[in-house]
């Protein structure tokens, strides 16, 4: 390598005679990043470990020409899920690219990530809704769709999925979650990595995904956003960290680290779990991203004395690019030069991103749209007023495809709690013909706000609301209210035939920093819906929300009630069809519900006591001496047009092999109703004698059955030894020998139990 003035000249002997080797696709990946790595100063590398916010060509360009920023986060701030976006600038973010490939020295692309958390474009249900439809392939789906429009949007990397295991109804983040349960997080968080990510990362119209937060995130005390948590690592290893695994196993190319500490240690200073753990013990070869300063905050968090101190603890731990905070840009080159940072460790960060470009064909395919007329390149690539008219695709209407994938998650994402107290058969369907219908509530005349938390590009001319729906559906047999439950509403109760109201949580009440104290619905819902229901019409209910609700007191006032999280773009339509049958409720709650706040926490993972509780002799056995203990909901619960009846369990054998053995667990299910029905059999396991208490019961797989009345099918599940691993108290895997029980139900709180027993 040659110097001229302070800056080294390309080799022009380089392999293949070409002075950018980096570039030949000829050559392995590895041999690609090696090229370029071989060439960069230590400034040049530091660069890459830069994210800035919504970068500026203009403001930014001496700093894109020197390669001094690697990436740039779009976003309108840091909590950018709760606001308004002005949408992304097409061309801004190319002429940031064009600086970077065609001004700096070397060429390297930079990387646009956002939050394309639930569709871009075309909104789907919340994660949190689209995991109630407990449907991989649905989930992968949705993925692609928001992928290949965002692709079209100049974005290259996703924040998403969030992988925190949610079993704390009082965190805002829950909206943003794919559940409570490891094996259902961690199977639709994989089927999303693949959406995203395509069968080859850098395929046309990919992402690559990151998998978030790790660790622990949805373990804050109290349910307070950004708050401490406390756990050890077994539990960690156990249950949080699996869904993180599942996302590493299928390829995710990058890591968000959380903005907690755990035990003491915040996550971005976490050198055991994402050095040792997530890069050594996993052999994660992809990017760690901080969150949103994330590195800085180590100051606020008391770990570090100041931002130099912040960026050599991150550096160590294993975060490789710092989003926003500035701590990298301004401290890593000296900290290398001093001695204080291994140049190894910037290396091997180095090394991830430059990877990550390849594989991502950022090097072959920097630009989206052509170059922009000069008036409109100035200012930041996201937010900035004017930008909607830019946002070049998918140009208006949405396309039909994309609008019937999103009424098919939204209506798979709906879950029923219950269907006809009063009446011998369910109040829903509603009947083709029936009656005077009222619709009302905060929600009737809502479009946006059914998009939900972490819609940035979503458009509100896209979304028709629930009263312009069943207008489409009942002309003038639909009475609309005003939106404002009021006296004139008690008056269009007295008149109609039934009632549908539609009530919850508005989106800004959940997702980040949104954590509230009360689970209840919000202020006046539950006293309106009382007054409703003592005119002792039918009442359906349907729930807008973003985290489970206490609902014991809806549940008795109504006759049905539906939840319908925040389902996106298609919510009226989706909602409309499913009240009146031509679609029929699919979900099932991947969160329980429980009883109240001072239920906390309640999930379907508890562990095993000394003084264990016999729900049919002592329902709280000294747990509680004004409540019972068991949820309101349980997990997987959910209630569909039709019934179904199971027959017994049956089984292969009794006994497995401890190495290479299964069991066939079987048992039919038939259709008992008279409407056609998907049913979600799952599969519970519990290992009765273990190193470290197990949970009492464990999802562990789950089978769809769609059936015509009257059918029958046979749900078949392989139990396997690996099912029954854990980590034991040496923080090693294990698999004991011994009794294991396997419950087969339609939820948490029911099925047909057996006993295996796993040998050798
Ligand atoms: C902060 C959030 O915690 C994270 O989930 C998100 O991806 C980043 N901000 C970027 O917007």
């Amino acid at each position: 390598m040659t110097i001229q003035d302070g800056v080294p000249a390309l080799d022009p002997g380089s392999p293949g005679g070409t002075a950018r080797p980096w570039l030949r696709l000829d050559l392995a990946p590895g041999q690609r990043v090696e090229a370029l790595l071989a060439q960069m100063t230590l400034a040049e590398k530091v660069g890459q470990t830069h994210q800035v916010a919504n970068v500026d060509p203009v403001a930014d360009r001496e700093l894109l020409r020197s390669a001094g920023i690697g990436s740039s986060v779009l976003a309108s701030g840091a909590t950018a899920g709760n606001e308004r976006d002005a949408g992304l600038r097409v061309c801004v973010i190319d002429t940031a690219q064009r600086i970077a490939v065609e001004e700096s020295r070397l060429g390297i692309p930079l990387l646009f990530a956002r939050d394309v958390i639930h569709g871009h474009r075309t909104v789907f249900p919340i994660p949190l809704g689209l995991a109630a439809a407990w449907d991989e392939d649905l989930v992968r789906r949705t993925a692609a769709l928001a992928a290949a429009e965002a692709r079209l949007d100049a974005v290259a990397w996703t924040f998403a999925p969030m992988l925190d295991i949610s079993q704390e109804p009082r965190w805002g983040r829950v909206a943003e979650s794919l559940g409570e349960a490891p094996v259902l997080a961690g199977r639709l968080g994989a089927a999303m990595v693949r959406g995203f990510q395509g069968d080859v990362l850098g395929g046309a119209g990919t992402l690559a995904a990151c998998a978030k937060h790790f660790v622990g995130y949805g373990l804050v005390d109290g349910g307070r956003d950004y708050e401490t948590v406390q756990v050890g690592e077994n539990t960690l290893r156990n249950l949080h960290l699996r869904p993180f695994r599942d996302a590493v196993r299928a390829g995710c190319a990058t890591v968000m680290a959380a903005f907690t500490d755990v035990d003491g240690v915040p996550m971005h200073a976490h050198a055991r779990l994402l050095r040792e753990v997530l890069k050594g013990e996993w052999g994660f070869d992809g990017v760690v991203v901080a969150d949103w300063d994330g590195v800085g905050q180590l100051v606020s968090q008391g770990v570090a004395a100041d931002l130099r101190d912040a960026a050599a603890q991150a550096i160590t731990a294993g975060v490789d690019i710092d989003m926003v905070s500035g701590a990298y840009s301004a401290h890593l080159g000296e900290l290398v030069e001093t001695g204080r940072v291994p140049l190894d460790l910037l290396d091997d960060a180095v090394r991830r991103i430059i990877r990550l470009k390849i594989r991502q064909g950022l090097f072959e395919h920097p630009y989206v749209a052509l170059p922009c007329a000069p008036t409109t390149a100035g200012t930041s690539a996201a937010t900035a007023p004017g930008s909607a008219v830019e946002a070049s695709v998918p140009p208006a209407p949405l396309p039909p495809a994309a609008r019937a994938l999103a009424r098919e998650a939204a209506a798979a994402s709906f879950v029923l709690l219950s269907n006809g107290r009063t009446h011998d058969v369910g109040t829903l369907p509603l009947a083709a013909n029936p009656g005077r219908v009222l619709l009302t509530g905060p929600f009737v005349h809502e479009g946006e706000a059914l998009f939900g938390t972490w819609t940035l590009d979503g458009r509100g001319e896209d979304i028709a609301s629930p009263a312009a729906a069943i207008r489409d559906r009942l002309g003038d047999g639909a009475v609309v209210d005003d939106g404002r439950f009021s006296d004139r509403t008690l008056h269009l109760v007295r008149q109609a035939d039934i009632t549908v109201a539609l009530v919850g949580e508005h989106p800004s009440r959940s997702g980040e920093a949104n954590s509230v104290a009360d689970i209840g619905l919000p202020a006046g819902q539950l006293e309106v819906l009382r007054a409703i229901a003592a005119f002792g019409k039918p009442l359906v209910v349907v729930v807008f929300t973003g985290r489970p609700l206490d609902l014991g007191e809806v549940l008795g006032l109504a006759d049905s009630v539906l939840i319908a999280w925040h389902p996106g773009v298609e919510a009226g339509p989706a909602l409309v069809e499913t009240l009146f049958g031509d679609r029929s409720p699919g979900g099932r709650l991947p969160m329980t519900f429980p009883r109240s706040v001072g239920h906390l926490p309640s999930s379907s993972l508890a562990r095993p006591t000394g003084r264990p509780i016999d729900p049919a002799s002592d329902p709280s056995a000294g747990r509680y001496l004004d409540a019972l203990v068991v949820p309101r909901l349980p997990f997987g619960s959910g209630l569909t047009y039709t019934t179904f009846d199971y027959g017994p369990l049956r089984l292969s054998a009794h006994q497995m092999p401890r190495h290479g053995g299964s069991i066939e667990v079987s048992v039919e299910v038939t259709n008992s109703g008279d409407r056609p029905g998907r049913e979600v059999v799952q599969l519970y396991l519990r290992d009765l004698v273990a190193d470290v208490t197990r949970p009492l019961l464990e999802l562990a797989d789950w089978v769809s059955l769609v059936l015509d009345p009257g059918a029958t099918g046979t749900a078949t599940f392989t139990v396997t030894p690996e099912q029954l691993s854990y980590y034991d108290r040496t923080m090693a895997l294990r698999i004991d020998p011994g009794e294991a029980v396997v419950t087969v139900g339609p939820d948490a709180s029911r099925g047909a139990t057996a006993r295996i027993t796993v040998t050798g």
